[in-house]
């Protein structure tokens, strides 16, 4: 069996920097034309000048003739200039700005404490048409983490849709039935889905041993919330589309007494994708997933490129680790074994 797709695209990635990005680079490129980019470095990308130097950076160390283009994004923070954003906007040079609740993920620090000091930023970004991501989780910590996504849509999702109707808001990586439905009922509003979170639910994170590798933010839910997004990616609905959240971390980091929130699924997230389709039996809308629906959103043409996905008789074998200068990387283990590859 085989199906024929526009080459897919990954409207949320972490590609990381110096010997983490050399090393992870080449498991997006191989599949995906383009990827809108995270700015969660350390120190993020807050400027247009930060995104300019990024963005060759990783140009830099893309194979020869690979034509993969990297969408860059700047990192919100309460004293972002609503001027470098909008030159940013208007030069090319970024694609989306990024909303981090401060403290609620990876190098969050510099993140938002209070939407109210940045709502020039985001009056100008709603003029403009530049679409926020947003990291939809509260940091109070009297909100369970199982809740702060529902949370964050009751507290500061609603109220700020209700004030800039006009604003694109993506959700990144959305992980409840309540975040579908809000996204479902409200205008200008779309949401990323990640690989790992249409697979695992808390219960392959926690029972028989805690398994670090399965852990990311927005934590996985329990399993009527997996299903949900199953629901939602393989719908064809326009406003879900992928954003792997891929998100490497060294395996000391990640095998820890404190370990780091972050799947890397680039390197199979393709194979992962038409298994969970099929399963659904909804192959015919990965396309729109994968390839369509994101740029659409975005306001740009699908990719021209196309990749083939073919199932084969007998298991297909991804590395299980991607050796880096900065460490080792554990790949995605979906637990079930993999059919498709990519031609
Ligand atoms: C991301 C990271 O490692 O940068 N981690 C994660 O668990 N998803 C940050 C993020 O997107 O929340
Ligand atoms: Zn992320």
């Amino acid at each position: 069996m085989q199906i024929t797709l526009t080459r897919p695209d990954d409207w949320h990635l972490h590609l990381r920097d110096g010997d983490m990005l050399k090393g992870i680079l080449p498991e997006t490129t191989r599949d995906f034309g383009r990827a809108i980019i995270m700015p969660n470095l350390v120190p993020p990308v807050v400027t247009s000048l930060d995104a300019l130097q990024y963005r060759a950076r990783i140009i830099d160390l893309l194979p020869e003739g690979d034509d993969f283009i990297p969408l860059m994004t700047l990192y919100l923070t309460e004293a972002t200039d609503p001027a470098d954003v909008a030159m940013a906007a208007k030069t090319g040079t970024i694609s989306a700005v990024k909303l981090y609740p401060a403290g609620a993920t990876t190098n969050s620090d510099s993140g938002v404490k209070n939407i109210e000091n940045v709502m020039p930023v985001l009056e100008r970004m709603a003029e403009i048409g530049l679409p926020l991501c947003v990291h939809g989780e509260v940091t109070d910590p009297s909100v369970d983490i199982f809740d702060r996504e529902a949370v964050f849509i009751e507290r500061v999702l609603a109220p700020l849709r209700a004030r800039l109707p006009e604003l694109k808001i993506i959700m990144e990586h959305v992980t409840t039935r309540d975040g579908v439905d809000y996204v479902n009922s409200a205008e200008n509003i779309a949401a990323t889905i990640t690989t790992h979170h249409l697979i695992i639910n808390r219960n392959h994170l926690l029972v028989g041993g805690i398994k670090p590798h399965y852990y990311c933010l927005p934590v996985a839910k329990r399993e009527a919330h997996r299903r949900a997004l199953v629901e939602a990616a393989t719908s064809g609905n326009p406003k879900f589309f992928l954003g792997t959240d891929s998100a490497p971390h060294s395996d000391p980091n990640k095998e820890s007494a404190c370990g780091c929130a972050g799947v890397f699924s680039a390197t199979n997230t393709m194979a992962c994708l038409a298994h969970v389709f099929e399963d659904a039996g909804a192959l015919d809308a990965l396309e729109a997933f994968t390839s369509l629906n994101g740029p659409a959103f975005y306001g740009l043409p699908p990719n021209a490129g196309k990749i083939s996905l073919t199932k084969q008789d007998t298991p297909v074998t991804f590395p299980a680790k991607i050796e880096t200068g900065a460490g080792p990387v554990t790949v995605f283990d979906p637990g079930f074994p993999l059919y498709w590859s990519l031609t």
